[in-house]
């Protein structure tokens, strides 16, 4: 009986207890791809508006959600240092110029840290 109980009570743990993989970090919100392309990639691009002072604030909150995400996310290729720092200084950019949209200055950080081969050379495969 007292056999029937402990199993009883071991299933009754695995059912409550939230499987391994719950338990592991939060998964960033959009994958590094989709931040190109939703976000960086062609001219008409969020950051590029951004860039030219043309963004609305909706247009700027979305450009920082994309970019706080693949701030979050582990690069395909390269050391996670140059990861936080690339990505994070993209972040950085993007804030300022939401504080102050027609700063001139912040507008040319911005155009400097989403400069696509600083990043790509050392954090994008070659073959994709
Ligand atoms: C902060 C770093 C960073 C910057 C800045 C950056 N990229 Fe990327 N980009 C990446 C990484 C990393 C990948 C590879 C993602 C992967 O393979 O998962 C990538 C991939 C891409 C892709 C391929 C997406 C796909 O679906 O395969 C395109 C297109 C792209 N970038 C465009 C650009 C353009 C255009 C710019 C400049 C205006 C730019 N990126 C700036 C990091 C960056």
């Amino acid at each position: 009986m007292r056999t029937v109980y402990f199993l009883l009570t071991a299933l009754w743990w695995m059912s409550v207890t939230p499987s391994s993989s719950s338990w592991a970090a939060p998964k960033p919100e959009f994958t590094i791809k989709q931040v190109m392309k939703e976000s960086i990639k062609g001219h008409s691009a969020l950051v590029k508006k951004a860039c030219k002072g043309t963004a609305t604030p909706d247009e700027l909150d979305r450009m920082i959600r994309y970019f706080r995400a693949m701030a979050e996310c582990s690069p395909p290729q390269g050391d996670m240092d140059s990861w936080k720092a690339k990505s994070g200084a993209l972040l950085q950019a993007a804030l300022a110029v939401q504080k102050s949209p027609q700063d001139k200055s912040a507008a040319l950080a911005l155009e400097n840290a989403v400069e696509c081969r600083q990043c790509h050379n050392p954090h994008k495969p070659s073959q994709n």
